[in-house]
C-alpha cells in the first residue's frame, strides 16, 4: 500500500528554473519560494552553488539566499554543492543542508561535472566529510539511473555501485534521478530491490523523475508502494537539466499532490494555492505550465 504521509522535496526553484530560457530575476525566485512555502511545501531546494558560467540561471545564489534570510537556511532548505568551492559559498551564508550530485554514467559525468565517474568521488569526498563534520544534512543525487541519452539503458549494477560509493561517504539521503525520464515501473522496482539488497533501504531513498515520457507519476506511485516516502517534484512541471539532451521538466508537484490526496495520502500542500503559484510563474516565464493538473484546475 501507500504510505500515510509523503514528504515532497520541491525542486522547482533549482531544477525547474536552472533550465528555463528566460532568465528569472532573483526577486522573482524569492517570491516563487515564498509562495511555495505559503502553499505548504515544507522542503524546498533553493539554488545551486555552481559557477555561473556553467549554469547562468543559478548565478544569483547569494542574492536569493540573502533575500530569504533565516528562512532560506536549515534542514529543509538544501542547495546543490558540487565541490569545496561551492561548500565555502554555502558555509559563508550559513546553510546547513546540501546536496551533492553524482552520475551513474561516464558521458554524463564528463558533461555535467567535467570529471570521470571515478574523479567525481574524489571531488565529493572532501565536501561530504567537511559538511558532516559541521553537522550538515547531506543528500546524494545519482543521475542517469535508468537511461542515458548517449549510452542508452544503464545497468542496475552500475547505478547501485555509484549510489553505494556516495552513500558510503555518509550521506543521509539518496535521490534516484531519472534525468531523461525513460524509466518504467518494473525498472523502478528492480532498482529499489537491488539497492535494498546492498543495504540502501527505502527509508533513505527519494525518487526524482523527469516526465519526458509521461511516466513520472506512475513511477513515483510504484516507488511509494515499494516503501519510498520522499518524492522530488517541481511546481508546474518546470525544469530539465542543461547538460542532458532530451531532459524535460520534473514531475509536476500538482500532478503528484492530486494523485496523493485522491488516495488519502497527506502532503501538507494546499493544491489551489500551488496551482495559483504555477500559473503566476508561467506568466513570468511567458509559457503555459505543462502540468495536466495545473491546466485543469486553472481553467476550471
Ligand atoms: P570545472 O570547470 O572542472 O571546475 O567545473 P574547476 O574546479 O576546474 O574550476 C574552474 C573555475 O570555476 C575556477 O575559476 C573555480 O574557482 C570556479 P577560475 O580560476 O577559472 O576563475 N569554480 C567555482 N565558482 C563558483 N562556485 C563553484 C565553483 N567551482 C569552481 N562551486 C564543476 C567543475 C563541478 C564546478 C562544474 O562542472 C559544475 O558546476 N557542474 C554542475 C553543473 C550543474 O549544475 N548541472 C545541473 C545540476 S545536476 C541536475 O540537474 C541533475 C539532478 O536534477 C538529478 C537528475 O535529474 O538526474 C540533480
Ligand atoms: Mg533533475
Amino acid at each position: 500500500g501507500l504510505p500515510p504521509k509523503v514528504t515532497i522535496y520541491e525542486v522547482g526553484p533549482r531544477d525547474g528554473l536552472q533550465n528555463e530560457k528566460t532568465v528569472v530575476p532573483a526577486a522573482t525566485k524569492v517570491e516563487f519560494i515564498r509562495r511555495l512555502e505559503a502553499a505548504g511545501l515544507g522542503t524546498i531546494e533553493t539554488t545551486s552553488f555552481v559557477p555561473a558560467k556553467w549554469v547562468p540561471q543559478m548565478g544569483d545564489a547569494e542574492e536569493v539566499l540573502a533575500a530569504l534570510g533565516a528562512d532560506g537556511l536549515g534542514r529543509w532548505r538544501p542547495a546543490l554543492v558540487p565541490n569545496e568551492r561551492g561548500l565555502d559559498r554555502a558555509d559563508e551564508l550559513g546553510l546547513t543542508a546540501i546536496a551533492i550530485f553524482g552520475s551513474a554514467t561516464e558521458t554524463f559525468a564528463q558533461k555535467n561535472l567535467n570529471r570521470s565517474v571515478t574523479e567525481q568521488y574524489a571531488m565529493f569526498e572532501p565536501v561530504v566529510k567537511r559538511a558532516l563534520a559541521d553537522g550538515m544534512w547531506v543528500r546524494a543525487y545519482v543521475s542517469m539511473c535508468f537511461g542515458d541519452p548517449w549510452e542508452g539503458p544503464v545497468p542496475i549494477e552500475q547505478v547501485v555501485d555509484t549510489a553505494e560509493r556516495l552513500m558510503d561517504l555518509g550521506c543521509h539521503e539518496l535521490s534516484l534521478g531519472d534525468t531523461i525520464g525513460v524509466g518504467t515501473t518494473g525498472h523502478v522496482h528492480r532498482l529499489l530491490e537491488a539497492l535494498a539488497a546492498r543495504g540502501i533501504g527505502t527509508d533513505r531513498v527519494a525518487v526524482h523523475f523527469h516526465d519526458t515520457y509521461g511516466q513520472a507519476l506512475a513511477n513515483t506511485m510504484a516507488a511509494l508502494r515499494d516503501g519510498v516516502s520522499v518524492v522530488d517534484a517541481a511546481a508546474g512541471g518546470l525544469g530539465g537539466c542543461p547538460y542532458a539532451k532530451s531532459a524535460t521538466g520534473n514531475l509536476a508537484t500538482e500532478d503528484l499532490v492530486w494523485a496523493l490526496h485522491g488516495a488519502g495520502v497527506e502532503t501538507g500542500v494546499d493544491l489551489d494555492a500551488l496551482v495559483e503559484t504555477s500559473v503566476w510563474m508561467a506568466g513570468q516565464l511567458g509559457r503555459p505550465s505543462p502540468s495536466n493538473v495545473v491546466r485543469a484546475l486553472a481553467g476550471a
